[in-house]
């Protein structure tokens, strides 16, 4: 079953293109991905408050609040600021179990001017979930998120 992240794309801009106000923009962004990709458990952001990544606008179970920047999936994506794709989530080292279902998981980092300010987390109950084709589709969806958001505002490090 794949995505047809093209589709999806067009849905996302024209979603986005009604509302001014970054968390409800930030609450449709999870809540289109997580209705149109299928055979996941959990979908959402975590933002960068300092050290520190903080829950935000999520579909799925409630899930850990706070991730120290480095730890985790999340974490380590943050501070490496490159997209991280794992097949296994329990061989990675470090990870942190929110919901002991969750098998894969990708992050794909938030950034605008350089920096990340928010991170958006999926997982899967199945193992390897995310390929390469989810990866560039869900990179793309996200580039056209943080478009939206620094066009409303430009300086925009943190946000919500
Ligand atoms: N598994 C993540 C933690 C967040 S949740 O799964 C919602 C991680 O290792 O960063």
């Amino acid at each position: 079953m794949t995505v047809n992240y093209e589709l999806l794309e067009k849905q996302l801009v024209a979603l986005l293109s009604d509302e001014t106000d970054l968390l409800a923009l930030s609450a449709n962004f999870v809540g289109l991905l997580h209705a149109e990709i299928p055979r996941i458990s959990w979908l959402g952001i975590y933002v960068v408050r300092g050290d520190t990544l903080v829950l935000g606008p999520f579909q799925g179970l409630p899930a850990c609040v706070r991730i120290p920047m480095g730890q985790g999936v999340c974490g380590t994506a943050a501070r490496e600021a490159k997209t991280l794709r794992v097949d296994n989530v329990h061989a990675f080292e470090g990870h942190i179990a929110c919901d002991p279902q969750s098998i894969s998981e990708i992050v794909v980092p938030l950034r605008n001017r350089d920096e990340v300010f928010a991170v958006l987390d999926i997982d899967s109950p199945f193992e390897a979930r995310f390929g390469r084709q989810d990866q560039q589709g869900v990179e793309r969806l996200c580039g056209r998120f943080v478009q939206r958001l620094s066009d409303l505002r430009p300086d925009l490090t943190e946000f919500i």
